[in-house]
């Protein structure tokens, strides 16, 4: 059976796009009946063409079970998912030879077969067409035994004439996938290598072949006209707007419509009829276009991009999604602010442009086009460039805008990415716009001369340079020409703050940036998801694997990680970071003027659709709180306003007012309820010094081998504390490191920072203890913390007091030596407290991670969770869950309750105290086992509670792509000193009555 010497397989390397194609045309749903082939199909995975089953594609053919490789397989599904032959990511480079448009012979090819019935009301007179959604890479098509033809453009629908071929009754579809093909070179982009039929498959009557709706909308006059393409005879009715059995061409000219964008995404349900068949569709009006002034305009109103870009992923089916899993992209990203996706890198699955239309996303429509691994070749043979490659640019152009066409949502079309310059790229551009005016086209690639694009899109350019962008003085290219062209254009970053993670840091530098110059028009977030494949570990726990957990020969690790949800689609700290530096209506507290100022940053929309509440807390205890009413403010005004009556009575401690705006109503996207955007001000003066900080002088008493100061204990040969009222503590030390986050460890630019710390030997950190020396006022201990080689280190004196209240104070005093040859990845100091002590409550900012450049959602309040609850759970495990500005913190035992306890039921609990702020982070495992890690199953609590108390730690930022950590955000060494404080406190357990 298996061998193939008679079978053409030229199509597999042939550059050309398919044969036996229908030409491309818009996906819709009609009236007459389909018949749906998703589901279970008979599969078989050969190795290579010459390993491929002979007449497979025959009528008769019957597989066999089990010894012959046949099985059951699902449709949509990509086979590597399905425990079929593996997944492989590369983010440039090609896995395999350069050498276009050959394909190695180890080509996996998916043989696929099913049998179905055409049932006796499908209306087989009128003919048919088979459409598949989408397969990877290349394939061929067999109906009842007759070659249909073959197709490549994974993520583009490819249709067959089944007229003749399809029969009442039993049919036999038999399908070859190729998962390397010529079209491969085409489709290199920064994700998995998966193969299969990983959309959906359907049979559907011919009826109107094709339609194009042309829906624009006159700012000025509020009319908009109406003129629907199709293909043959039909009739339109838009009953809204008193259009009824219509000439579609009309065309029809509607005063008064309500215009789509993405904050109000009006779609008029309309109908195309024909010869007994019915297309609904759904229309919005808009118009797109570029003023003088360089800035995108939609419906003649600017808009400025708050975007992401989105993979499709889902981390057990890849990108196979079902409509849930879409939706639940496009509400995640509508909660967090979000209001534009771009579609990268190839055209997305046709729900998700339904559901950006219904519930109002912008989108940029990305070309299924990369072919950047070229790049590593200097770009030599780039098809980009090859006119040999021609009618597969143009091919898969065609194919995306005539499946899309009809989206309101969509404001540009995206050439595709990273794929060199040449002449294939300008014909691209040169027939969508001919074929559709009504939209801009973008290319990243076409920066420098912008020659066939309407915007400047560059992406991961550093805030300086994006600056000089927005005041139109970038530097020119090289052709004047080009630069009078370009320096006319919007700018955009298609891709900007690299997600990979911890991080992305600095988004409040770019939303700043975009506010201040009109001409930029915003930027997406690279980007949206991790690309995980979730698997379980030995011990039944579940992790999620990153490239080179299968194997594969070439690729590049974690880089496929870089979302700002985690695989599962939990928001990481990003996307919460993100929400809050794109709220489109901002508040302003004026402390001082005691006044709100509520700027209202839609394009379209007022501010009456939010409703106003307010809150006061006493050191993070509600003391009042209450309604605002504020009258709706325009789209692009500000009001301002008094703050609301405070209670009378002066806090001792910090009062906070906090303003929320959130949806007075249910939207579409959610409910009633849901904050949209937030403001907090202190409403007292900050207090002079913590209370308990005046230290009368309590001496220490030596023992054997221990010191006592208080009810601490100290050993007395390290100096190190031991306990504290019976808490067996181990530490504070000093400690200048963190588990390297993926932006310490890469850096497009410059040395990573991860690389100079190691080669300082910050990793490998000793104490040496100098002095010990117990006083009539407390504990003074000397030490040198250096590594080994080097001749720099840190002179640390931590000098111990106790106050009156009991509390244990312990001041350091750094100074470096020597020559340092580095920034610092902390300033802190390192403590284990016993496990059970796993609940912790602070005052300071929270709930979630905040460090210097990210956690701009963070504010001021008490907070509770357990120390597993502080872990951000990043695909690969990196320095995380950092508390900001903590002005107290307690570690309690499970159902530990620090009021009213009375002594005799009490354990101990520990607080830390700042003075006045210290940054917190809490875990139950090791810095050395977090960087140790690989996968989140490597981590397991190690029985002690690792606590960091750090003056500084060294901000985040996005150089695994971008620019390198700004100098501002990174801790220089220098002489410091800080305090912290530590004091038992009882705690009650159990239950109460
Ligand atoms: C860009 C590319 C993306 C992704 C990103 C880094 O250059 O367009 O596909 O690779 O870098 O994650």
């Amino acid at each position: 059976m298996v061998g193939s010497e008679d079978a053409d397989f030229s199509y597999v390397e042939s550059r050309q796009p398919g044969r036996g194609r229908r030409p491309a045309r818009a996906f819709f749903e009609t009236s007459l009946p389909g018949i749906d082939l998703d589901g279970p199909w008979r599969f078989r995975l050969a190795g290579g063409l010459s390993d491929v089953t002979a007449g497979f594609e025959a009528e008769d053919f019957a597989e066999g079970e089990g010894a012959d490789g046949w099985t059951d397989l699902p449709v949509p599904a990509l086979w590597q998912l399905q425990g079929h032959g593996t997944p492989a990511y590369t983010n440039i480079v090609y896995p395999f030879p350069v050498d276009p448009p050959r394909v190695p012979d180890e080509n996996p090819t998916g043989e696929y077969r099913r049998v179905f019935e055409v049932p006796d009301d499908f209306p087989i007179h009128r003919g048919a067409v088979l459409r598949f959604e989408g397969v990877d890479s290349c394939f061929a098509v067999w109906l009842n035994g007759i070659l249909l033809g073959d197709g490549k453009g994974s993520r583009l629908p490819t249709e067959f004439d089944v007229s003749g071929t399809l029969r009442p009754g039993r049919n036999v579809l038999a399908v070859r996938v190729h998962q390397w093909s010529a079209g491969s070179y085409l489709e290199d982009q920064d994700m998995w290598w998966l193969s299969g039929i990983f959309r959906s498959v359907r049979i559907i009557p011919c009826g109107i072949a094709d339609f194009f709706i042309h829906a624009d909308f006159d700012a000025e006059s509020g009319a908009g006209t109406l003129r629907v393409d199709v293909s043959g005879p039909a009739t339109l009715s838009v009953p809204e707007l008193g259009i009824l059995d219509a000439d579609p061409a009309g065309p029809h000219v509607c005063p008064d419509v309500e215009p789509w964008s993405d904050e109000t995404p009006r779609l008029y349900e309309a109908e195309l009829a024909a010869d007994g068949e019915r297309i609904l569709l759904r229309i919005g009006f808009r118009s797109v276009a570029v003023d003088d002034g360089g800035r995108i305009l939609v419906n003649g109103k600017p808009i400025t991009f708050r975007g992401v870009n989105r993979h499709e992923w889902h981390p057990r089916t890849g990108r196979t999604l079902d409509r849930a899993t879409m939706l639940e992209d496009v509400l995640m990203m509508k909660r967090h602010n979000i209001n534009a996706v771009r579609a990268s890198h190839y055209p997305p699955h046709p729900d998700f442009l339904e559901l950006c239309d219904t519930y109002g996303l912008w989108v940029i429509d990305e070309c299924d086009l990369e072919t950047h691994g070229f790049e590593l070749v200097g770009w030599r043979g780039n098809p980009s460039d090859d006119a040999a490659w021609r009618e597969a640019y143009l091919d898969r152009a065609e194919r995306m805008v005539e499946r899309d066409k009809n989206h309101p949502s969509i404001v540009m079309w995206s050439l595709g990415n990273e794929s060199g310059v040449g002449e294939n790229l300008a014909a691209m551009a040169k027939w969508i716009r001919n074929r559709d005016g009504s939209r801009l086209i973008h290319y990243e690639g076409d920066r420098a001369s912008c020659a066939y694009v309407d915007v400047f899109s560059e992406m991961y350019t550093g805030p300086d340079s994006v600056r000089l962008r927005g005041q139109q003085e970038e530097p020119p290219p090289e052709d004047p020409a080009d630069d009078a062209h370009r320096r006319r254009l919007p700018f955009m970053l298609c891709e900007y703050a690299h997600a990979m993670g911890n991080g992305p840091g600095g988004l409040r530098e770019y939303r700043d940036l975009f506010d201040e110059y009109p001409r930029l028009a915003g930027g997406f977030v690279w980007e949206w998801i991790d690309h995980g494949i979730e698997q379980t570990a030995a011990d039944g726990t579940t992790y999620f694997a990153y490239g080179g957990d299968f194997g594969e020969e070439v690729h590049d690790g974690n880089f496929v990680a870089d979302g700002l949800v985690f695989p599962d689609r939990t928001p990481s700290p990003g996307l919460l970071d993100y929400k809050r530096i794109s709220e489109p209506v901002r508040v302003l507290c004026d402390a001082d003027a005691r006044t709100l100022t509520i700027a209202n940053r839609h394009h379209s929309r007022d501010t009456g659709y939010l409703a106003w509440t307010w809150r006061a807390e006493d050191d993070g205890v509600l003391v009042a709180q209450g309604v605002l009413e504020l009258s709706p403010v325009a789209p692009g005004s500000e009001a301002t306003v008094h703050w609301p009556e405070l209670p009378a009575a002066k806090p001792t401690g910090e009062r906070w007012l906090t303003i929320s705006g959130s949806l007075r109503a249910d939207e579409a996207w959610a409910e009633a309820g849901h904050e949209v955007t937030w403001a907090q001000a202190r409403t007292n003066e900050p207090a002079a010094a913590s209370p308990s900080r005046p230290a009368p002088a309590t001496p220490a008493r030596v023992a054997a081998d221990s010191i006592h100061l208080g009810d601490a204990t100290f050993d007395a040969h390290s100096g190190v504390l031991r306990s504290i009222a019976g808490i067996d503590v181990d530490g504070p030390r000093l400690d200048l490191w963190r588990a390297p986050i993926d932006n310490d460890e890469r850096s497009l630019y410059a040395t990573p920072l991860a690389a100079a710390w190691r080669h300082a030997g910050l990793h490998r950190m000793r104490h040496k203890t100098l002095s010990v020396e117990p006083s009539e006022s407390g504990l003074v201990v000397r030490a040198r913390v250096a590594a080994a080689g080097v001749d720099h280190g840190m002179d640390v004196k931590y000098r111990w007091t106790t106050a009156e209240d009991g509390t244990l104070w312990l001041t350091v005093e750094l100074d470096p030596y020597g020559q340092w040859p580095c920034t610092l990845p902390r300033r802190g100091v390192a403590l284990t407290l016993p496990a059970t002590l796993d609940q912790v409550e602070w005052f300071g900012e929270g709930p979630g991670e905040a460090y210097r450049d990210t956690g701009n959602d963070a504010r001021v309040g008490r907070f509770r969770a357990s120390v597993a609850g502080m872990q951000t759970p990043y695909v690969r495990p990196q320095e995380n869950g950092n508390r900001r500005a903590v002005r107290w913190a307690q570690f309690t035992p499970v159902n530990g309750a620090t009021e009213d306890a009375a002594d005799d039921d009490a354990v101990s609990g520990l607080e830390v105290l700042a003075a006045p702020t210290t940054n917190l982070t809490a875990r139950p495992w090791s810095t050395r086992a977090l960087e140790a890690a690989q996968h989140r199953s490597d981590l397991r609590p190690d029985g002690r509670i690792h606590v960091h108390l750090d003056q500084d730690q060294c901000g985040i930022g996005s150089s695994s792509c971008g620019d390198p950590l700004h100098e501002s955000e990174q801790i220089h060494p220098a002489p410091t000193t800080f305090t912290v404080g530590f004091r038992r406190i009882a705690v009650f357990v159990g239950g109460r009555g």
